[in-house]
């Protein structure tokens, strides 16, 4: 990871100031949000050197975990590079934390809102919807192998001057030879309850890695995905450009049910991340270091 500018860093700890700030009083009041994905929070970063967009990452325990995290990081944004996947320019930048942990931004251009793909998706004419689609199509199929996976899901790419680029880099899903993760999957596991941690990580996680290597699931997902971005109309035309890329077509009723069950498992997911930051407020008396989003219509 290269070092970021000094002035940057000092913009970044004093966002980081007002994070903490917002974490210990449970509201995120003083941020100016970007958006929200399932698992993060993308906030405004104000610099001298310009703005940018700034996703706070699970606080690493050490700086030597830090330091494995930044280098899958930076070899997934290679592997995307290098099979043709522009990612949005994104930058690591670390901070000292409390009792020598790190606390962890993946920096970002902000890019106007009109140019993620959900937003240019809703826009266009159905016929240009689906020529871009065609691109995640085709980038989603050129990426995904048993080493490399990808999330394709719409909210992930912007379409910047004509150009198709990739956001969501902060989890590099890389397998290495024995198809193991090369990420600590405490990374992963690090926003949910401590509870739940253990059998998710037996039992569930190894399904939803394997799932982004696997190109039809990773396609259904994206064709699923469009009901909640209210891009309903897009499903279907879709569902059938995706039968000539896969062996076994999906019909819209396994999307439709695939759909049910996704977003069951999610909102399940947001309501004990709830439950826990309750839990460690009132009860444990801790800082929940996560800035969790609102309710979120499915
Ligand atoms: N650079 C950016 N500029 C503007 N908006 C952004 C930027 N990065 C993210 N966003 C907004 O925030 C949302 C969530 O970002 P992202 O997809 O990276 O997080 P996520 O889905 O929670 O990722 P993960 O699952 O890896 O934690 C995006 O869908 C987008 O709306
Ligand atoms: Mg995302």
């Amino acid at each position: 990871v290269t070092a970021a500018p000094p002035a940057v860093e000092e913009a970044l700890a004093a966002l980081d100031k007002r994070v903490e700030a917002a974490l210990a009083a449970g509201d995120s009041n003083g941020l100016q949000v970007l958006g929200y994905g399932e698992i993060s929070t993308v906030l405004v970063l104000e610099t001298p050197e310009g703005r940018f967009a700034a996703k706070r990452l699970p606080p690493f325990r050490d700086a030597a975990s830090f330091a494995a995290y930044a280098q899958v990081f930076d070899a997934y944004l290679e592997v995307l590079n290098a099979r043709s996947v522009a990612t949005v320019a994104s930058r690591l930048v670390s901070l000292e934390g409390r009792s020598g942990t790190r606390v962890a931004y993946c920096l970002q251009p902000i890019l106007p809102a009109d140019t993620l793909l959900p937003r240019v998706l809703a826009a266009a004419s159905p016929d240009e919807a689906l020529r871009h689609l065609d691109r995640v199509l085709a980038a989603t199929v050129a990426v995904i192998d048993e080493h490399t996976g990808l999330d394709a899901q719409a909210s992930n790419w912007v379409l910047v001057d004509g150009e198709l680029r990739y956001l969501d880099v902060t989890t590099p899903l890389l397998r290495d030879e024995r198809l193991r993760l090369r990420l600590d999957a405490s990374v992963f596991l690090a926003s949910l309850p401590w509870l739940v941690r253990p059998p998710v990580r037996r039992f569930v996680l190894p399904g939803i890695i394997e799932r982004y290597h696997d190109r039809r699931a990773v396609l259904l997902d994206l064709a699923a995905n469009l009901w909640k971005e209210r891009l309903d109309r897009l499903v279907a035309p879709l569902l059938e450009r995706i039968a000539r890329l896969v062996e076994r077509p999906v019909t819209l009723d396994e999307a439709e049910r695939y759909y049910r069950s996704d977003a069951a498992t999610w909102s399940l997911l947001q309501r004990l991340r709830r439950a826990d930051r309750f839990w460690q407020r009132h009860v444990r008396r801790r800082v929940y270091p996560f800035l969790l989003p609102g309710s979120i219509e499915r």
